[in-house]
């Protein structure tokens, strides 16, 4: 068996480097000549965790990477995994899915082969039935369902955990017409994640489905957020007890009920957005969907607050910021709350500091020049008046008396409630937790 995987970011990097490990005869295509190169030599284009170890093993087996589209000739399964960003009302911007499927159609037209074309780029419902079909039939003059199979078949990967998740999903939805390629389809499903459930549907409710599943996260991280501005405000009161202990529902759940600065990344904030735009677009007031959104945009300003109730004036103050990324393990910084932050205080005339594990390449080719980069966590607070902890990363929890002796004033915001189990010697504000 023969597979393609077009568009080599997250989804398709993750999904060509698991593939090509178990021995898959498989060809990773994307435009970008470079980052290319890169992958050829083993070189992942961004950290993810266990990553590089299984693209090395699939290099070495049958894998190969090119920016040659006519590649995926004579292919049984084409992936399509490119990026779908956000256009500025909100809704998608589906030009390079258009391409890649157009580029598909031309291949199809002269291919003796019948492939089944899975699109794993999150597009709004319709997109498929009313866009994608008409593009690949138009320009391979085949037929979806008899020639060719095409499927939507949306991605549940996180980042930072991409390669378990590829390995392990919780679900594999497949939507289409119920042809001999949706049987093909469920069969190589199956053999890859036995004992996984396979939800069979049409394309516009597994359109949906991928919606509902990251606005669904995002109403419970706007949720927890809410009530832990709630919590601050009770002396003694503690958001992680109530999450956990509401988590012991069964009908809640304990997963994404970490309270923080809200949340960032590639993902939910853009899906919100483009599923509140097509709301609106289909006639439906998303009152819910608007809420979340304005409560995760709110956020941030309970942190400036906090720094301001007790720095009066920000400008000229030293201020350090623990962690730069979106979320722990991953060196992607795109929408992350932490970048939103030191934006808002450079418009403050903030002095400011930053360090991350991962992801200060990432900074600097934002901020330049504008702020501080620390290689450690000490250096990042010598003569610091306020630290501020954004992200969880598991070195934060070894933050101590000692390491906090170098700052100006021992000043601490944990979004994250990294350090409170500690007893810390200084002025500690965690979001959630009610001050005594
Ligand atoms: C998200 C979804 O979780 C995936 O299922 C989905 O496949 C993916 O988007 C996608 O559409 O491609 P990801 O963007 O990697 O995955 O990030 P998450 O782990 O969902 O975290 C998103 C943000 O929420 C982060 O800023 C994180 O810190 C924040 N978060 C998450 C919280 O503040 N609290 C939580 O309890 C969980």
């Amino acid at each position: 068996m023969k597979i393609g995987v077009i568009g080599l970011g997250f989804v398709g990097l993750s999904l060509t480097s698991v593939l090509a490990s178990k021995g898959k005869d498989i060809v990773g295509i994307d435009v970008d000549d470079e980052k290319c190169a890169n992958i050829k030599k083993g070189i992942s284009p961004f950290f993810e965790p266990e990553l590089k170890k299984l693209l090395k093993i699939g290099l070495g087996k049958k894998l190969k990477i090119s920016t040659d589209f006519s590649l995926i000739k004579n292919s049984d399964i084409i992936f399509v995994t490119v990026g779908t960003p956000q256009r500025s009302n909100g809704s998608i911007e589906i030009s390079m899915i258009k391409s890649a499927v157009k580029d598909i159609g031309k291949i199809l037209k002269n291919d003796k082969k019948n492939p089944i074309i899975l699109i794993k780029s999150t597009v709004t419902p319709g997109t498929m039935q009313e866009i994608i079909l008409p593009i690949i039939e138009k320009e391979s003059r085949k037929k979806a369902g008899k020639d060719f199979g095409l499927i939507s078949n949306p991605e549940f990967l996180q980042e930072s955990t991409a390669i378990r998740d590829t390995k392990f999903p919780h679900v594999v939805v497949l939507g289409g017409y119920q042809t001999r390629y949706m049987k093909k389809a469920e069969k190589f499903f199956s053999e890859i994640h036995p004992n996984i459930p396979i939800v069979i549907t049409n394309h516009q409710t597994a359109e949906m489905i991928k919606y509902a599943n990251n606005s669904f996260l995002a109403t419970k991280i706007s949720f927890i957020n809410q009530l832990s501005n709630i919590c601050q405000k009770i002396p003694g009161a503690n958001i992680d007890d109530v999450a956990k202990t509401i988590g012991l529902d069964p009908r809640i759940g304990k997963l994404f009920l970490n309270a923080g600065p809200g949340y960032g990344g590639s993902c939910l904030p853009k899906d919100m957005k483009a599923l509140i735009n097509f709301a609106n677009r289909v006639g439906i007031n998303p009152t819910l969907l608007n809420a979340v959104e304005h409560t995760n945009n709110k956020q941030i300003q309970n942190i400036i607050h906090l720094i301001e109730k007790t720095l009066g004036s920000l400008k000229n103050k030293h201020i350090t910021i623990l962690g730069t990324a979106f979320k722990p393990d991953t060196d992607d910084i795109r929408d992350s709350i932490s970048i939103e932050l030191i934006k808002k205080l450079l418009a403050k005339k903030v002095t400011l500091t930053v360090y991350d594990p991962k992801a200060m390449k990432n900074t600097k080719s934002i901020f330049k020049e504008k702020i501080r980069y620390a290689d450690s966590i000490s250096h990042s607070l010598k003569n610091s008046q306020c630290m501020i902890i954004m992200v969880h990363w598991k070195q934060f929890e070894k933050i101590n008396d000692n390491s906090i002796n170098i700052m100006k004033r021992k000043f601490i915001i944990d979004c994250r409630r990294v350090l409170s189990g500690k007893k810390l010697n200084s002025n500690y504000y965690a979001i959630g937790i009610g001050k005594a």
